[in-house]
């Protein structure tokens, strides 16, 4: 069981939970995540941790509500508790210095980065941060990743803050401007990590993305989250979920994700219906 110590919402369907969770919080570093369970019957999700408190024995998770499990975990409050908490897991983000980094993060993606351009900042590595959104009000977190960049930019597809277009238009105008990059790292939305990629490969930029299967047991036993890199299986939840960009099988993943679209709706669809605690409506806070 761990307690949520504090709950705030970020944007529309996005929300942070500050989680009492005293032995993840002393040994997680940039780049793991945790595996939650709201209820006994429910699935089991995994959430990056965006930032630990080894002081006060605390994680901070940022989630975005996109289905059954996330609703429901979004529906519970300050001071009530998580079934299941299991972390740190994962390998850890490669952190040394590489010169000059671009960070990007996309939609959540931008929670996810965070701890790792925290990291890598210590380090010394001039780092130019470019997070974007679809539209102004999903944009999080853009002051504290200002704050750990040299270079900051924003983007929305909109036009609605910050400048119009995605995250993989302004790496391409940094790029076009002669600037000299090292290392990108991308997290966020699959088509978006795609992008960059395809963009990062032409001028040969080392490029890690963090990859979003769907995981079942974490422990790198039961498959579910194979992706295929270089040309072989990888089990995201042991081997990464940081893989080289550039060897990555999208169009797989993609695919992949879209395996149980059919029972997420009819899952999420019942929760609505006849959970007493969900409103189809959403919170009002
Ligand atoms: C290592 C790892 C770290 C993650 N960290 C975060 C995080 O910090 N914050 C966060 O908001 N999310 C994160 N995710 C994604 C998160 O686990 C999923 O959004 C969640 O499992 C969806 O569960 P659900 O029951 O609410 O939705 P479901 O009903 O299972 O899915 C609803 C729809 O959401 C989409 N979806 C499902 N799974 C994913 C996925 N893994 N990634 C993207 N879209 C998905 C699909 O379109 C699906 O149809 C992470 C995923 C992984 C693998
Ligand atoms: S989630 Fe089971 S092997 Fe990765």
């Amino acid at each position: 069981m761990a307690k949520i110590l504090k709950k705030r919402i970020l944007a529309p369907s996005i929300k942070e939970f500050i989680v009492s969770a005293p032995l993840i919080a002393q040994k997680a570093l940039p780049g793991q995540f945790i595996v939650l369970r709201v209820s006994e019957e429910g699935e089991r999700i995994p959430l990056t941790i965006a930032e630990t408190f080894p002081e006060e024995g605390a994680v901070r998770i940022i989630f975005q509500e996109v289905g059954k499990t996330t609703k429901h975990l979004g529906l519970l409050k300050e001071g009530e508790e998580i079934l299941d908490f299991v972390g740190p897991l994962g390998k850890p983000s490669e952190i040394e210095f590489f010169g000059n980094v671009v960070g990007i993060g996309g939609g959540v993606g931008t929670a996810v980065i965070y701890p790792v351009l925290k990291a890598l900042k210590k380090k010394g590595n001039y780092l130019i941060g470019i997070i974007g959104a679809r539209t102004k009000e999903l944009l999080i977190m853009e002051e504290e990743i200002k704050e750990v960049c040299d270079e900051f930019y924003v983007t929305t597809d909109d036009g609605s803050y910050g400048k119009k277009g995605f995250v993989s238009d302004a790496l391409q105008d940094l790029i076009k401007e002669g600037k000299k990059i090292e290392r990108v790292i991308a997290i966020g939305p699959v088509p978006m990590m795609k992008a960059v990629c395809n963009l990062t490969k032409i001028y040969n930029i080392p490029t890690i993305v963090s990859l979003n299967p769907i995981m079942l047991d974490a422990t790198g036993m039961c498959g579910v989250c194979r992706v295929e890199v270089g040309g072989e299986t990888k089990f995201a939840c042991v081997d990464g979920p940081e893989f080289d960009g550039h060897k990555v099988n999208f169009e797989l993943l993609a695919t992949r994700l879209k395996t149980y679209l059919k029972e997420e709706k009819i899952s999420l669809e019942k929760f609505e219906k006849y959970s007493p605690m969900a409103s189809p409506r959403g919170e009002s806070e």
